[in-house]
């Protein structure tokens, strides 16, 4: 039996029922909607004001992904969706080479009280705070597991000093070696599902992680075609969905932006015709 097939059997009832709270178990897949930017962003453009650009869209999320602080602030505790709970912190734009000096910032018992349907933490492979940030993953994978609750974990993509060491800092580059590389690290330390970004041959990503769920942040915010583009890429390419946040709240029309990115998630739409969701939604609401 695999590694991975070892860990899915090994899930007692809570856990899969957790997952299945986030992953529709009739089509396999889910859309996320991720807002916990401000946790090192600060008050980001479309968060400032995070339950009003939030709310609307919750009917259309089958999960939401943020933090305890944001969640009792704008949130109201009477909504029904999962919540995967950000629980590491410590970094900020501020400090742009010290973005991998995360910890644990929120306890088990908090993410429990919370109702938590998973907690999540970023891995950021190839950068100064590598191993304090994989420690962060398997602690809470352990925690994870001493109660039910399943893991996210995403690899958050850092920035590193260039091999000589000096003042220059280079992007790492995002292809299916690296992404493959972070990923399969979050399996082996027991994630039960991984967030990471998308990349030319992401079936090889996909491959990387076994039987562990794999789904795409969104990234920047790019045209709203070109990230449907991206979603559709992603799910054709074995990606269970979703966990998009800019792309959807940072659009003209995050509503019909969600509508649209359910369609090829769930429906298995075509680009075109999830296209059409959103310009008929954009339409309708007045905004075009
Ligand atoms: C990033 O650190 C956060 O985990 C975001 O939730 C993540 O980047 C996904 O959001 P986006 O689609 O905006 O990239």
């Amino acid at each position: 039996m695999s590694a991975g097939n070892s860990i899915k059997y090994c899930m007692d009832w809570g856990m899969k029922n957790r997952i299945s709270r986030i992953i529709n178990p009739e089509t396999g897949r889910c859309v996320m909607l991720a807002v916990d930017h401000g946790y090192f962003q600060g008050p980001t453009t479309g968060l400032r004001n995070l339950g009003e650009s939030v709310n609307p869209l919750l009917p259309y999320a089958d999960a939401i992904m943020i933090t305890g602080g944001a969640l009792k602030n704008w949130i109201n505790p009477a909504m029904n969706k999962p919540v995967v709970l950000r629980v590491s912190g410590g970094n900020s734009m501020e400090l742009p080479d010290e973005l991998s000096d995360e910890v644990i910032t929120t306890n088990i018992e908090d993410a429990i009280r919370i109702n938590a349907s998973a907690i999540t933490c970023s891995v950021y492979i190839g950068s100064p705070h590598q191993r304090q940030t994989i420690e962060n993953l398997a602690k809470i994978v352990n925690e994870g597991n001493k109660y039910g609750i399943p893991v996210l974990a995403v690899t958050a993509v850092g920035r590193r000093l260039s091999q000589e060491g000096g003042k220059d800092a280079k992007d790492i580059v995002r292809n299916e070696r690296y992404l493959g590389l972070a990923s399969r690290i979050c399996v082996e330390m027991g994630a039960h599902m991984v967030k990471t970004y998308y990349c030319d041959e992401f079936e090889k990503v996909v491959a990387a992680c076994g039987n562990v769920p794999v789904v795409i942040a969104g990234g920047k915010k790019i045209d709203e075609l070109d990230a449907l583009k991206m979603a559709h890429n992603a799910v054709s390419a074995g990606a269970r969905g979703v966990d998009m946040g800019r792309n959807v709240f940072q659009s003209d029309c995050p509503i019909g932006m969600i509508k649209a990115t359910r369609a090829i998630v769930h429906d298995n739409a075509p680009v075109e015709s999830a296209y059409d969701v959103y310009v008929m939604e954009k339409a309708r609401s007045g905004k075009q």
